[in-house]
């Protein structure tokens, strides 16, 4: 359903632009901090796409890093860096995931368990729970319901970088909001992919959390505020496996 074939690259070059990896990234570093993990953890990262995050933990200093990602094109674009050395990933969907080594951490940034529909939702978080360590840490972000649902509402927002022109179109229904992502280049190249995002309420998530053996240490707005505004996109959560 969420292939990331044609928009890796576009998604690669310009989603920075929309969120900063760098909140996650001290947001990530700061749990750690609280929670006992140290750089010599071992941390996957679930729809690690082309790999910036992990990227960005090895300059940090983390040693045993690990992704994985459903799409081969985003894989590809994350094995381009040769910086990667030492980082090992995994084309495929988390679902179908299983590992002899436990993590310590497990992390899931920028909307990757929105891409889960519902009926999916438990297996996925069992599975995160699976293959962390006792007291491992699951680090993940969903998108506020009310912020797709005003997403939903505008319909598009197009936007143009250089001499790029980007457009998102929305299609809003009760359970998903389908984001129709679309590029055209100076050329006239266009390309243009579908994407659908599961909206979820906090309380469904935490219950499912709950369900599947999490505890929720700590939950964020944005990864940067302690209560939501009518501005917030993301709710943040670090969960301990209980
Ligand atoms: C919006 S991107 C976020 C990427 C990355 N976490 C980041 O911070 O930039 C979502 C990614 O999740 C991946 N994804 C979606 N469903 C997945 C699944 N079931 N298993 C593994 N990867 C998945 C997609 O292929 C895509 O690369």
């Amino acid at each position: 359903m969420n292939s990331y074939t044609k928009i890796a690259a576009y998604y690669s070059k310009f989603s920075s632009l929309f969120f900063s990896k760098k909140d996650i990234l001290r947001f990530i570093e700061k749990s750690f901090l609280n929670f006992g993990d140290k750089k010599d953890c071992k941390i996957l990262d679930i729809g690690c796409a082309d790999a910036k995050l992990l990227f960005l933990l090895k300059r940090r200093g983390f040693e045993k890093l690990y992704g994985i990602d459903i799409s081969l094109k985003m894989i590809e674009l994350a094995l381009k860096r040769t910086f990667l050395k030492g980082i090992k990933l995994y084309n495929l969907n988390f679902l179908n995931f299983t590992s002899r080594k436990k993590f310590d951490a497990v992390l899931c940034t920028m909307d990757v368990v929105n891409h889960i529909p519902k009926k999916e939702i438990f297996g996925f978080f069992k599975n995160a729970n699976t293959i962390l360590k006792k007291n491992g840490i699951f680090i993940f972000d969903i998108n506020a319901k009310e912020y797709l649902q005003k997403l939903g509402k505008r319909r598009f927002i197009v936007k143009k970088i250089g001499g790029t022109l980007l457009r998102w179109k929305f299609s809003l229904n009760s359970r998903y909001l389908k984001i129709n992502f679309s590029v055209r280049e100076k050329n006239g190249e266009n390309v243009s992919e579908d994407v659908y995002q599961f909206i979820y309420d906090e309380e469904f998530i935490e219950n499912a959390l709950k369900d599947c053996g999490f505890e929720v240490l700590k939950k964020v707005y944005d990864y940067r505020l302690p209560f939501k505004t009518k501005f917030s996109s993301k709710v943040c959560y670090v969960c301990k496996k209980s």
